[in-house]
């Protein structure tokens, strides 16, 4: 089974101000989608924690996707997409660009969301936006093609053509 860690950036959530709403979300979808939960994670809209974090989970090989939410606007403390940026070794700009096309069919502020994903070792890491609607409208298109990118990714799959 794909195992799923959940980090949820936020500064009111870390502090237990704000109830997260998003993670549930995601989590609920992924299991639907027939993938295990290992992990979620609260942490605050900081560039370091939240880089270190990721580096962890995928050099542990903990789980084979990390999903992300929050952080990815305009305020100065939404640093999601740069700290997911000084840990990947390669970039999959194809989902971040799947995601808002489907999503500016919805609204045209999906076009603020400055969203990235990206590889590390055999780990994929992709941002989503911080509002559980936003969760539910980006990560429900894009689903059901990442089976197959992560069986590629960690050797179950090698050939696209033969699928
Ligand atoms: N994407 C979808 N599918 N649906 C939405 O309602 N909201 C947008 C955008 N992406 C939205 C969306 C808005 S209003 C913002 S500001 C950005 O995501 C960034 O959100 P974040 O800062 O919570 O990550």
């Amino acid at each position: 089974m794909k195992r799923v860690a959940i980090i949820t950036s936020s500064d009111t959530g870390y502090r237990g101000e704000r109830e997260d709403l998003s993670g549930p979300v995601i989590r609920e979808i992924v299991e639907e989608a027939g993938y295990d939960t290992v992990l979620m994670e609260v942490l605050p809209d900081d560039r370091e924690m939240l880089s270190k974090r990721m580096a962890e989970i995928a050099d542990s090989g903990a789980a084979e996707l990390i999903l992300t939410t929050g952080g990815t606007g305009f305020s100065q403390r939404d640093v999601m997409p740069e700290a997911t940026e000084d840990i990947i070794e390669r970039r999959v700009p194809g989902i971040p660009e799947a995601m808002r096309a489907y999503s500016m069919t919805i609204t045209k502020r999906a076009m603020l969301s400055r969203a990235t994903a990206g590889i590390r070792k055999g780990t994929l890491i992709i941002n989503l936006p911080g509002s559980p609607k936003a969760v539910r409208e980006s990560l429900e298109y894009i689903i059901d093609a990442l089976g197959h990118g992560i069986e590629i990714l960690t050797g179950e799959a090698s050939n696209c053509a033969r699928k």
